[in-house]
């Protein structure tokens, strides 16, 4: 008899094989992120730079490159949030970065959310962006957008649209990856700052 033969009637019948171990439930804390989050977040966003058109990047980011924007994200009092497991493990991350930086626009913020492949369709973007909303709200900020690819986004037009962003404009054909032209989609939410302080230490006269 072959060896492989041989192994195949080893397997025992299908009554007598163990049960296979439950699913663990999908659970998992957001908390601020921390420096030394950064490679982890950088597999996350690398990961949709190379295989997919969700973001726009074509070169995946450096260690650096990471570094330097939780730098500014601290400096600036942005939310930067990480959604862990319960064994530490950094699940998808989601930020605010400055709308431009004319002072003028000190009140707005763009999104960022970007969840690891496996932690995606849980429920965890919906969790994960309320949280910033919030986060967003307490430090006095005023206004969301989104920018969003308009080819093989819709989870995360969907994840916006149920959180109250509505959709303000696109364009067509701005963006060339993997050899297709790509859109944006823009997404606008108003919100409810508790504080008035914008970004770059400069205030609002009026609420
Ligand atoms: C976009 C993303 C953050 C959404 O998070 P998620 O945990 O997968 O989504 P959720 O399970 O919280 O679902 C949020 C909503 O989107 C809907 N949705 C989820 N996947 C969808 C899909 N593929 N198509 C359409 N709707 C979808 C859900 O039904 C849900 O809607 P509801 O609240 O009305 O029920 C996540 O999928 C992700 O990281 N994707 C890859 C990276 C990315 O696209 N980032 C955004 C770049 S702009």
């Amino acid at each position: 008899m072959l060896e492989s033969e041989y192994n195949k009637r080893r397997r025992l019948p299908r009554h007598l094989r163990p049960a296979p171990a439950p699913e663990r439930p999908f659970s998992y804390e957001v908390r601020p992120a921390v420096f030394a989050d950064v490679p982890d977040v950088r597999e996350i966003y690398n990961y949709y730079v190379r295989n997919s058109v969700v973001t726009f990047d074509e070169k995946p980011w450096t260690h650096r490159k990471w570094a330097d924007k939780f730098a500014e994200t601290e400096r600036l009092g942005l939310p930067f949030l990480v959604a862990v497991s319960p064994t530490g493990q950094v699940l998808g991350y989601a930020l605010a970065a400055p709308w431009s930086g004319t002072t003028s626009f000190r009140y707005t913020v763009e999104t960022s959310i970007y969840l690891g492949p496996g932690a995606t369709g849980k429920g965890l973007g919906r969790s994960l962006l309320q949280a910033l909303i919030t986060a967003c709200e307490e430090v006095g900020l005023r206004e969301m957008v989104a920018v969003i690819s308009d080819r093989g986004a819709e989870a995360s037009i969907a994840l916006h649209e149920s959180l109250g962003f509505v959709e303000s404009g696109r364009m067509g054909r701005v963006g060339y990856k993997f050899g297709r032209w790509l859109g944006t989609v823009y997404l606008q939410k108003s919100l409810r700052p508790r504080r008035r302080r914008g970004l770059f230490g400069r205030n609002a006269r009026r609420g």
